[in-house]
């Protein structure tokens, strides 16, 4: 029989290490941050405006380099933002999907992926569609079955419920749960809210201020100790 791995010798989904990031401005967006991410699940990250949650998403996402510190991840990491119509770039559902394929993807797999892709979103036959005709919660659950068909295994969620109507936003919460909790190959997802009642459906919270982030708490807990915090601002 072989031995059982100890729980150390399994490497995190994701590890940030003192990672410090300055915009334009000189002022540091993130501050020495570190984030273990200890196993697949959904992870969220909450704080007030201004604080690096976004700042953070880009960096692991690799859109902009640190100043200093590392970021190690053992999946490939994918954004989903706020508004899905910043990066639904292709008039179809199919076309749009397929952007993000491995270019290496030979060509006779692609319909089948797109399918799985889509499938897993509940969006299943829509690769004729064309994106304008989808409501805002399916255009949200098609930028994840982006990150699918990409092979994306660390999904970077920067308030993704923000702009949605509540069963929409309910929608895709369960849809993040299932796909991080399915037996075979969970996601990591790291997931930034201001919905405090999300919290509830999360693996672990953490709370981010000033361009650092505090210890991994219970969402319920997190969610008990926080005042309301204000709405998040709306992208444009
Ligand atoms: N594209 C940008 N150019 C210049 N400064 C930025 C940019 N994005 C964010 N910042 C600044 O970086 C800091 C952190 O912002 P951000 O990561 O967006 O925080 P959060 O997502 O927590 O609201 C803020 O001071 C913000 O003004
Ligand atoms: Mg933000």
């Amino acid at each position: 029989m072989r031995a059982a791995v100890p729980a150390a010798a399994v490497e995190p989904p994701l590890l940030v290490e003192a990672l410090s990031f300055a915009w334009g401005d000189g002022r540091l967006a993130l501050d020495g941050c570190d984030l273990c991410v200890p196993g697949p699940g959904l992870w969220m990250l909450v704080g007030s405006n201004g604080s690096g949650k976004s700042t953070l998403l880009r960096l692991i996402a690799g859109l902009i380099a640190p100043r200093s510190g590392s970021i190690h991840s053992t999946a490939k990491p994918a954004l989903v933002f706020q508004n899905p119509d910043h990066q639904l770039l292709l008039p179809s559902v199919g076309s749009d999907l397929q952007l993000g394929m491995s270019p290496e993807l030979p060509a006779a797999d692609v319909p089948g992926q797109m399918a799985l892709a889509l499938e897993q979103v509940g969006l299943s036959g829509l690769e004729r569609r064309p994106i304008h005709t989808l409501s805002g919660g399916q255009k949200q659950r098609l930028a994840i079955a982006g990150a699918l068909a990409g092979e994306a295994g660390l999904l970077l969620l920067d308030e993704p419920t923000a702009l949605l109507d509540p069963d929409s936003q309910r929608d895709v919460l369960a849809l993040i749960g299932r796909l991080c909790h399915r037996r075979d190959r969970p996601l990591t997802a790291l997931w930034i809210t201001h919905r405090l009642e999300e919290l509830e459906a999360c693996d672990g919270a953490a709370r981010m201020e000033s361009g650092r982030i505090g210890p991994w708490l219970n969402g319920s807990e997190l969610r008990r100790s926080l005042n309301p915090l204000p709405a998040g601002r709306a992208e444009r």
